[in-house]
């Protein structure tokens, strides 16, 4: 599978770019670094990428607007062919436009156990409150602060005796092995079928009265009391696919959905003759929007009038 291209954005020392950077030189590794850019042209951070050979790019955002800045670096970083941005000691707030650009796709490494301490001082504030542990943590980037979904953390113990430096000096150590584990897994979650049918679960059972159970060795979903609405099915009799079954109208429906788009769509084995249609989650990036309507679809053709009365009369509206 080709790497994920990732491209990094600093605005000093950059130690955390650099063992992105060493991490990414494995093979098995699963991201590239494509640009690092910084906001400082002085930034020590530049000089090592360049030294290994990676593209950079650096301004300096005196006198410039948020989002006119931000819209630079956004045009640089998206010339590189970039899937997902790091923050790695990036010290600037980002302009809403730039953060909602990149939803889902940046994510930032910050040095506290979050939602513990947010913003700057990290450590000195641990050890005034007496913490006997502290941390890092990251995170995916959104429009509050120090705020998005925690994807992984490292406690590090405050020794008797620490100050914010030498608290810091370990903490780092402990970022440099975190940052680039937890944007391996991110970046390789979509090829992961068990954050796939997370994902499925998450959004089948949020939908009125219904319960998971297996079904010929696959995570199916009925609504209870009644029928299944959709099934998860990864490489279901070897076929390869990882994808989730829901219900169609009828076998014509099916056909024409396979025929309007065949590298999503697909006829599934033996629910196929039903009219029930395959879609496929080997794509990238998975339409989650997409999915979660044909998940409502089909509850809704497998839920009791009970149920579903009050959408009905909404539709005739
Ligand atoms: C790190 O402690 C990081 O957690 C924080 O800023 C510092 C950057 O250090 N966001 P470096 O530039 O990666 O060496």
């Amino acid at each position: 599978m080709a790497k994920a291209r990732v491209a990094v954005l600093i605005s000093g020392r950059g130690s955390n770019m650099a063992a992105l950077v060493y991490a990414a030189k494995h093979p098995g590794c699963p991201f590239e670094i494509v640009l690092v850019a910084a906001n400082d042209p002085e930034a020590p951070g530049l000089q090592f990428a360049q030294a290994e050979g990676i593209p950079t790019f650096a301004l300096d955002h005196k006198g410039m607007k948020r989002a006119e800045f931000d819209a630079l670096i956004d045009a640089q970083v998206r010339k590189a062919g970039t899937d997902y941005i790091a923050l790695a000691g990036y010290m600037r707030l980002l302009s809403p436009e730039f953060v909602g650009k990149w939803e889902g796709r940046m994510l930032n490494i910050h040095p506290s156990l979050l939602p513990k301490y947010k913003g700057l001082h990290t450590h000195e504030r641990a050890i005034a409150a007496g913490d006997t542990v502290a941390g890092c943590s990251v995170h995916v980037v959104t429009a509050e602060l120090d705020d998005g979904p925690v994807l992984g953390q490292t406690e590090v113990a405050i020794l008797p005796g620490d100050t914010p430096a030498t608290l810091a000096d370990r903490t780092l150590i402990a970022e440099h092995q975190l940052y680039s584990r937890e944007l391996a897994d991110y970046v390789t979650r979509e090829s992961n079928p068990d954050w796939l049918l997370a994902n499925i679960r998450e959004i089948a059972l949020a939908l009125p009265e219904t319960a998971e159970k297996p079904s010929h060795g696959s995570p199916g979903f009925f609504v209870e009391g009644g029928k299944f609405f959709a099934y998860f099915s990864h490489n279901h009799h070897q076929n390869g696919i990882t994808g989730l079954l829901v219900k169609t109208s009828g076998v014509e429906e099916q056909a024409m959905l396979i025929d309007s788009d065949p590298a999503l769509y697909y006829r599934p084995a033996y629910l196929g003759p039903s009219g029930w249609i395959g879609i496929s989650l080997d794509q990238r990036p998975v339409d989650w929007a997409h999915v979660g309507e044909w998940l409502a679809k089909s509850w809704r053709m497998s839920a009791p009038k009970r149920l579903t009365k009050l959408l009905d009369v909404i539709d005739q509206i």
